[in-house]
């Protein structure tokens, strides 16, 4: 009985999410009464900053706004409905979300029915939400990482003049059932796992997207055949920690893990890609490297984010692994999958970090040879616990350390790139080259761009390309059969 409660206890009841649907409908009707229907309806604009689990919550407030009756505009000016799905991972995101709500002012001079809302990891932090609601008058709504589901009774509420509205929910229960508007045709998002247990020192998201709540397998499944269905090509699972999937549902030591979860999507029909991220190198099993082995529909890809090579770093990062461990791992995942290219996170001038603490992380780029890296500077985030820590590191020590980590990975990149020249990969074509109409971009299994000429009829289609040209950056060749 105790399990039952804890199965049900993370989801949202589907009244509540029936109740949402009706308001959209409510909202639609009294939009079509006016005449604000297709061409004439009014307009949407989402604004997305910050990583995919956002992307895939735009998607569905993006279907929330469809179900309202709003049609997707490409040009902010042009909504009547503008909402921004905001990051809070470093200050440096936080700075320009609240430059661009700040743009916002001038288009509701412009249009005092332009409603504006704001949600993300950003307005979560309580002292955001009210930095909003006191300086920015123009702002209608904001609504925490937790109340995505409510946009509609936040619009109709807007709409029939109520007064502002300030979401804290803090209740992050998981909403199955809410329609999307997906922004890729090709490229699908498909979340496994909200939330994240771990309070790495240096980081808020445990803070902004509460703890770690696993979605039934039946629901993923049935989305995953959905997306499928809809064109979708390249599908990545998200979590924060997708390795700790099942962990809070589990009844017993058969209920399934991530790894199960990727071998039954794998086993869904199509032609697909799929990819996932995030995963913690504390948790990343060897059941999983027998996955990606296994199926291969998995890319040869792994993301497996190290943030520093010093053990005395990582200790004070709260990441419950030692280089040593790390290293296992990915000598375990080579040996299992010999053209897997990996990449990583790295974090940079960690309070407390020495040269010698540099150098480690300098090491381990050497010893794992990452295809790609995406490094940052260490940005303090009031709340955490690293913010605190004594030796914050200048910040021009910082930088210079960030520019000789970039300098080393670029010449690993090009190194690793070199395989590439004279092989055939699989590529999905993704878009028109944006400085060559002639060329065409697309991705193989490595996470690097391949550029190629070709017609833009193939965009959404895998073809293969023979690789020929090499940047630390980029592959360049031409199709072959
Ligand atoms: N400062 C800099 N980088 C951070 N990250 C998370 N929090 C911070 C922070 N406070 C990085 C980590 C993480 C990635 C998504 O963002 O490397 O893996
Ligand atoms: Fe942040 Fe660590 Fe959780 Fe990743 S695993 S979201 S870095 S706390």
């Amino acid at each position: 009985m105790e399990t039952n409660m804890k199965k049900t206890g993370a989801f949202l009841p589907p009244e509540a999410i029936r109740e949402q649907l009706a308001a959209a409908d409510r909202i639609r009707l009294g939009y079509a009464a006016q005449g604000r229907t297709d061409d004439n309806a009014p307009g949407y604009y989402v604004l997305t900053f910050g990583c995919q689990q956002n992307e895939a919550d735009s998607e569905r407030l993006g279907g929330l706004c469809a179900a309202m009756g709003y049609r997707r505009v490409d040009d902010m000016a042009d909504a009547d409905l503008i909402l921004v799905n905001t990051c809070a991972i470093r200050e440096h995101a936080e700075k320009k979300a609240l430059s661009i709500i700040g743009s916002c002012k001038h288009l509701r001079e412009k249009n005092p029915d332009l409603l504006v809302g704001i949600g993300g990891c950003m307005v979560t932090q309580k002292h955001r939400a009210d930095k909003l609601k006191n300086s920015y008058p123009y702002v209608t709504f904001t609504f925490d990482t937790g109340a995505v589901h409510l946009l509609p009774s936040l619009v109709e509420n807007a709409l029939a003049g109520g007064k502002r509205q300030f979401i804290h929910s803090e209740a992050y229960e998981i909403a199955e059932g809410l329609p999307l508007d997906r922004t890729s045709k090709h490229m699908a998002w498909l979340s496994v796992m909200y939330g994240c247990n771990n309070f790495c020192s240096y980081c808020i998201v445990p803070y902004v997207r509460g703890r770690e709540r696993s979605r039934r397998m039946e629901d993923i499944l049935t989305e995953a055949k959905m997306l499928i269905a809809d064109g979708a090509k390249d599908i990545t699972l998200l979590g924060q920690n997708v390795n700790s999937y099942g962990k809070d549902l589990a009844d017993s030591a058969d209920d399934p893990d991530f790894s199960d979860v990727v071998r039954a999507v794998c086993a869904l029909d199509g032609d697909f890609r799929l990819r996932f991220m995030t995963s913690h190198p504390k948790d990343a099993s060897d059941r999983l490297i027998a996955a990606i082995a296994d199926c291969p529909k998995v890319a040869r890809h792994f993301h497996l984010p190290v943030q520093s090579g010093s053990d005395e770093i990582l200790k004070r990062m709260n990441r419950k692994y030692t280089s040593a461990h790390y290293k296992s791992l990915i000598d375990r995942l080579k040996a299992a999958v010999p053209d897997i290219s990996i990449t990583s996170d790295i974090i940079v001038g960690f309070p407390g970090e020495t040269e010698e603490d540099f150098e480690a992380t300098l090491d381990m780029l050497r010893y794992v040879e990452y295809d790609m890296i995406f490094s940052f500077i260490y940005s303090p985030r009031p709340g955490t616990p690293a913010a605190e820590m004594p030796d914050q590191v200048p910040h021009e020590v910082s930088t210079a350390r960030f520019e000789r980590l970039l300098a080393l990975q670029n010449e690993i990149s090009l190194r690793r790139n070199e395989r590439f020249l004279g092989q055939t990969l699989r590529v999905l074509v993704e878009g028109v080259s944006k400085t060559d109409d002639n060329m065409l971009t697309g991705r193989g299994d490595p996470v690097r761009p391949v550029h190629f000429p070709g017609e833009s009829s193939l965009i959404g289609q895998f073809v293969n390309v023979k690789i020929e040209k090499i940047t630390p950056f980029t592959l360049e060749g031409a199709m072959s059969n």
